[in-house]
């Protein structure tokens, strides 16, 4: 579907709203062909409010027809985020006897009495793929008194018990609970009130097995947690994972060290989940986050429509020095956005004799590969037509890739937004391995095939006119380079 966003820093090849407010990602769910996404929306103002469920379906994960807004606000509250599943053998009882969707979300409201929020879990069910919903009259389908943040459940079959399994955020843990028929919860256990990162509340959680690359046949569960913003905490909002075991109760972290992993180590990645129905028929575990960041979410400079997702994903596990860490590579269906490839191989780069390439196009996605040889920092310069710039950096003493935005175009909106952060990479054969997206506000970084990832916003004034690459001392080598222009 061809759509025309002129707006300044409108993104072109990622999922925006039509208009207004978007954050997380809700109800993913692959039936019928068509991959559905909801959203977190707020469709009369730029800002976060009274949340609904709006919804796009595509085929292809690039291009994205908006239908109108799924679920409203009703008199159990606002709906906040939460997941979709089909319901194959009508396990509900709502598709007589044939199959469809029920989304299963969070009620936000007030408890009448404290005047405290509360937070519930309820179903939607639709039996013409998506287009139309219904509200379950039994609404809401399970609470739980005395825990203020409980939501974002994430449901899935488990085959093993035979059971339908969701999982909540909770505050500071995970809870599960199992189902026979989606309507009545039985708790079941909890995690990880001792595991991982606190610095913020524990938000929309997903859990997930997958093989573990090139293993013979060993597979592990993911569990994904995001972390709300915190005032101690200057990265904002982020997302965590823990690699482990469920064993139809509850998640068993495998981790003795537990040692905090992120899932991504730029700022704007939150709130990600996968799809529901998947592995789809090429056995993929695919995820989008969405490209924001509570610490300015509603600051961003935009104005006809507020919030990104990030390029969907597809996730594995890979052993890496005897541990095993979640892996991202961009979809393929990204490779049918490009248009047009420049390709260069052998270049040496040095100080005084940087690599200068102009380019026409702002939707670029660049493939580069370095020998970092005696050089200490290998930087990559994306040169706006207003002096705005973002930096890739790779400095090989330390081992640490990063992206720097300081200088990228508009900051101002939060005082925390100009600023470098990175992650560190070994590189593998001694080649540093970079993949890039650049979109008109933001750019996604993929190394080392995907096992560090940064994603970040950027507000730059012009359009991008050049791309330089050079060393800070001593010389590299861009053994290859791949430019393409990116279509819509
Ligand atoms: C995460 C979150 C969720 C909540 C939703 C409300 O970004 O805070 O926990 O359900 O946003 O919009």
């Amino acid at each position: 579907v061809k759509k025309s966003y002129t707006e300044q820093f409108r993104p072109q090849f990622h999922l925006t709203p039509p208009a207004q407010w978007m954050n997380d990602p809700n109800g993913l769910v692959l039936y019928e062909g068509e991959y559905h996404f909801f959203y977190q929306h707020h469709p009369h103002s730029n800002v976060w409010g009274p949340m609904h469920w709006g919804h796009a379906v595509s085929r292809d994960l690039m291009h994205w027809e908006h239908l109108p807004v799924a679920l409203e606000p009703d008199e159990h509250g606002h709906i906040f985020s939460g997941c979709c599943v089909v319901d194959w053998n009508d396990s509900t009882g709502l598709f007589e006897g044939s199959h469809g969707l029920v989304a299963l979300f969070t009620h936000a409201d007030q408890h009448p009495e404290t005047g405290q929020p509360r937070q519930r879990q309820s179903l939607a069910y639709s039996r013409d793929k998506g287009r139309s919903w219904s509200k379950y009259k039994g609404n809401p389908v399970l609470e739980e008194s005395g825990l203020i943040d409980f939501r974002d459940p994430k449901v899935f079959w488990h085959q093993e018990t035979d059971r339908w399994i969701m999982l909540l955020a909770a505050g500071d843990h995970i809870r599960f609970y199992q189902s026979e028929n989606l309507q009545e919860w039985e708790y079941s256990g909890e995690f990880g009130s001792r595991d991982g990162s606190h610095d913020g509340v524990w938000e929309c959680p997903d859990l997930f097995e997958l093989p573990v690359e090139m293993s013979g046949g060993i597979s592990k569960w993911v569990l994904i947690v995001s972390i709300g913003d915190h005032p101690s905490y200057p990265e904002g909002s982020r997302t965590q994972y823990f690699v482990g075991h469920f064993d139809g109760r509850s998640f068993v972290n495998e981790d003795s060290a537990n040692s905090i992993r992120w899932l991504d180590h730029g700022r704007d990645n939150y709130a990600g989940v996968t799809w529901s129905n998947s592995p789809d028929e090429d056995g993929r575990r695919l995820f989008i986050g969405w490209m924001s960041n509570w610490k300015y979410a509603n600051l961003t400079p935009t104005e006809s429509w507020r919030g990104a997702m990030t390029l969907p994903r597809s996730l594995s596990l890979r052993e890496q020095d005897g541990d095993i860490i979640l892996i991202q590579t961009p979809v393929r269906e990204a490779t049918g956005l490009r248009k047009q490839t420049k390709e260069l191989r052998g270049i040496t780069l040095a100080p005084h004799t940087p690599f200068r390439t102009e380019v026409q196009d702002d939707l670029l996605e660049i493939e580069a590969e370095f020998e970092a040889g005696s050089s200490s920092e290998i930087i990559i310069k994306l040169q706006y037509s207003e002096p705005n710039e973002t930096l890739i950096g790779y400095n090989s003493r330390e081992q640490w890739l990063y992206i720097d935005r300081s200088a990228s175009g508009l900051t101002s909106f939060h005082e925390a937004f100009a600023c470098r952060h990175g992650a560190r990479l070994r590189p593998s054969q001694g080649r540093v391995k970079l993949h890039l997206f650049l979109d008109r506000s933001s750019i996604e970084l993929f190394a080392d095939d995907g096992s560090v990832v940064l994603t970040d916003l950027i507000f730059p004034e012009g359009t991008v006119r050049s791309i330089e690459f050079s060393t800070d001392s001593g010389e590299a080598v861009l053994t290859s380079l791949c430019i393409h222009s990116l279509d819509s």
